[in-house]
């Protein structure tokens, strides 16, 4: 019979350790073992997503990471030739369904295509939407129009239309921004269409209590994405200037980087945040928390 000291390992243990640390130590450490097991815990494996505004900026870098990350992808936007490039960035059979938010067949069309193809959506990044700035006193109906019916009207309707696909452990993720905390300039119209999308998720993670599915927003700092030019029309050196003043304002002291929002919105969607739920996380360089 083995006699084993009390707080003393047993003796597998020690035999296992002393193995490992002295094959460290000569160089013989077997690491086909290791990269097994690194490939074996992708984070999405088995997993389908969608990434709604996924082939460009920010959903695009998230569309790569949920990719690479083992899940199926599927993107949506307005413009045929983006998607097509986007497909082949993303690779690992990504699938693009061209299609507006704003509109409810293309909507249907879209989560009918899921439905036909893969049966259930585990991971939706609700990213697509945008802005203009309009400053106070000549704010028309018309930008309220477009950003309310995208970022909002678009946004919710992607949400409801794919909950039927939506088993328990799904994941939603709705793009917001740091403005919904912070005041800029004439950026009121936008502003509040994020702050709507932070309300949302409390309410929705309240709706869908029982079912098992988790909303919560990702709130971006500054980070350069094609949008500076083609939404917001700034030129290059306009573009230079927002990053300074990004990094003048941010405790990191700099703009941000689509992967690094990536990364986070990859964090929410994966079991890593199995018990986040109905959070606003900033990923801002601290932007907003000063
Ligand atoms: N970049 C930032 O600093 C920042 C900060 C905070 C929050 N955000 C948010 O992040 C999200 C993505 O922005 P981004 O900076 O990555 O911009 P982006 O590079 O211009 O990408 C926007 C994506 O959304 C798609 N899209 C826009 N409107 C759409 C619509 N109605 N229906 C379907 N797809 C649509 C675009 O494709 P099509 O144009 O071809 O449709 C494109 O794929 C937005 O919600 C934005 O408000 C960005």
């Amino acid at each position: 019979m083995a006699v084993v000291r009390r707080g003393a390992p047993s003796s597998r243990t020690v035999t296992k350790v002393d193995f490992f640390w002295s094959s460290v130590r000569h160089k013989q450490f077997d690491t086909s073992e290791l990269e097994n097991t690194i490939t074996m815990s992708k984070k999405l494996e088995g997993k389908i997503a969608l990434v709604t505004g996924g082939s460009s900026g920010l959903g695009l870098a998230t569309a790569k990471r949920f990719a690479n990350e083992g899940a199926k992808v599927y993107i949506t936007g307005r413009r045929q030739n983006d998607l097509d490039a986007a497909v082949i960035d993303i690779g690992h059979g990504a699938v693009a369904v061209q299609g507006d938010i704003s509109k409810m067949a293309d909507l249907d069309r879209l989560f009918e295509q899921i439905k036909n193809e893969v049966s259930k959506l585990d991971v939706l990044f609700a990213n697509a939407g945008g802005g203009e700035f309009v400053p106070l006193g000549e704010i028309t109906e018309a930008p309220v129009d477009k950003w309310l019916g995208i970022n909002i009207k678009g946004t919710l309707f992607t949400v409801q239309k794919a909950l039927p696909l939506m088993p328990a452990g799904a994941s939603i993720i709705l793009n917001g921004s740091m403005v919904s905390v912070k005041g800029f300039p004439a950026f009121s119209v936008y502003a509040a269409t994020k702050a709507a999308l932070r309300s949302f998720a409390r309410t929705w993670s309240v709706d869908l209590r029982g079912r098992q599915i988790r909303v919560n927003v990702v709130a971006p700092g500054t980070v350069v994405t094609p949008a500076y030019k083609n939404q917001l029309g700034l030129n290059d050196e306009q573009i230079r200037e927002m990053e300074s003043q990004a990094a003048a304002t941010t405790p990191l002291g700099r703009a941000g980087m689509p992967d690094e929002i990536a990364k986070a919105v990859l964090f929410l969607a994966s079991d890593d945040s199995s018990y986040v739920n109905g959070i606003e996380l900033f990923v801002d360089g601290g932007a907003a928390q000063i």
